[in-house]
């Protein structure tokens, strides 16, 4: 990779969609810097050159900016997890606003007429319910650093979920006592708390090892006071329950998909019910269904049906908590949004609701298909602003009108930001 000179300080103006710090160089290129906050004055050293701009992941503080302040994790600015920690939680929920704002107008040329409202998590620090440390050869168990494969080691994590703080301490503990049992035979340790149930830890073996043997046994052993432990998915099977706030459940197969923060996610599926019934939808498709998380909410409304998730595994948890729940208005569907789309296209012309959760990518082949089927009301989530501008424009362009835009703070101390946009067809 080209590596372009250093140099003079830079004063960071913005931040931009991926969460750097944005600036101009002398000779004009743009600049972004991983970490940076709006007026930092900062040093480069090293610019990694790409076309038409530099980017680093490396900077020296000269001046921070008024709104930096102390991060509560010591080791924030070394970890990849939290990238804006610097930042008052009031103003990462401004930022973020200022985010999707820019992403809709420079991507799809959409200008809202006020910044959408964020709505807060509420709870800033201790929201994750899943966490992925990483345990290299020598037994040190950590996170990744900031862009890089690096381990920055971790005893606790102030953003995972309360009940993951006993296990995060445990392994920070045996990765000093047991450090050769965990290094040689492990690669990484997935934590996850089940809301309304227990907390799994699955140890993930290096490639070609089937850890086993009296060390083995001594670590799982200990781990086990603290979370129902598996070795090698070897607690993979079965389906969880994951209780939700409206009495309802759903279920979940081992290391399947759910969002990492249960209030704000309880907080979105309740603004997409409220809004389905104020617009009086009857009928809705959920696109990109996963477990279920807005299909079930939306049938236990009392709304019918059609959900569609190309995990296999997904896709049959989904019809088992429906069944399970006496849901018989759903039908749902395993495969690929586009490809099955055409299918469905007499069955749900005029479908009154048309939710699509897609991953980061976006949905751009089904918007087409989508528009053809003429749903009376469109709701998209997205976890990235840009993606989601792109596929707003294809809508608008489609003939739909943008009504609504919202946003909610997933993912606190972070860039990232859940984006809930509604469209109507425009009227002509
Ligand atoms: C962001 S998740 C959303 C899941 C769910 N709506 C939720 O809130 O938990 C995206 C989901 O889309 C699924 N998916 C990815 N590509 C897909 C495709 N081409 N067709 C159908 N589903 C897809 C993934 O398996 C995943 O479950």
């Amino acid at each position: 990779m080209p590596v372009a000179p250093a140099a003079p300080p830079l004063t960071i103006e913005k931040l931009v969609p991926g969460g750097a710090g944005f600036a101009r160089l002398p000779d004009g290129r743009s600049a972004f810097v991983d970490g940076a906050l709006p007026g930092d004055r900062v040093s480069v050293d090293a610019w990694i050159g790409k076309k038409g701009y530099v980017e680093a992941s490396k900077f020296r503080l000269e001046t921070a900016g008024p709104e930096r302040v102390a991060p509560p994790c010591p080791i924030a600015e070394a970890c990849g997890g939290c990238n804006w920690m610097a930042l008052p939680y009031g103003a990462q929920l401004g930022y973020k606003a200022a985010l999707v704002v820019e992403a809709l107008e420079r991507t799809a040329r959409i200008k809202l007429a006020e910044p959408p409202e964020v709505v807060s998590a509420g709870e800033p620090l201790a929201y994750r319910l899943r966490v992925r440390l990483h345990v290299d050869e020598r037994g040190h168990v950590g996170f990744f650093g900031r862009r890089t494969q690096e381990l920055v080691e971790v005893s606790e994590c102030l953003v995972a979920a309360p009940e993951l703080r006993a296990p995060i301490a445990a392994l920070g503990a045996l990765a000093v006592t047991e450090r050769s049992t965990l290094g040689g035979h492990f690669a990484a340790v997935d934590l996850r708390a089940v809301p309304g149930g227990e907390v799994e830890l699955e140890l993930e073996p290096r490639a070609d090892m089937e850890p086993s043997g009296a060390p083995v046994d001594a670590l799982v052993k200990a781990l086990s006071a603290h979370a129902h432990v598996g070795v090698g998915g070897g607690r993979r099977g079965g389906l969880r329950r994951y209780e939700l706030p409206d009495g309802g459940f759903l279920r979940v197969p081992g290391g399947g998909f759910t969002q990492v923060n249960w209030a704000v996610n309880g907080a979105l599926v309740a603004a997409v019910v409220a809004a389905a019934r104020k617009r009086g939808a009857r009928s809705f498709l959920d696109l990109y269904a996963g477990v279920g998380n807005f299909t079930v909410p939306l049938a236990r409304a009392g709304l019918r049906g059609v959900a569609v998730e190309l995990e296999r595994t997904a896709a049959a948890a989904l019809r088992e908590a429906l069944r399970e729940q006496s849901l018989a208005g759903v039908e749902v569907l395993a495969g690929d949004v586009a490809g099955t789309l055409p299918r469905l296209s007499r069955k749900l012309r005029g479908v009154e609701l048309v939710l699509l959760d897609p991953p980061r990518s976006g949905a751009k082949s089904a918007v087409m298909p989508l528009a053809a089927l003429a749903p009376k009301n469109v709701a998209y989530v997205a976890c990235d602003p840009v993606t989601l501008a792109r596929d707003l424009r294809g809508f608008l362009d489609a003939g739909f009108a943008l009504e609504e835009v919202r946003c909610f703070d997933m993912f606190p101390q972070t860039h990232h930001v859940e984006t809930l946009a509604w469209l109507r067809p425009a009227r002509r």
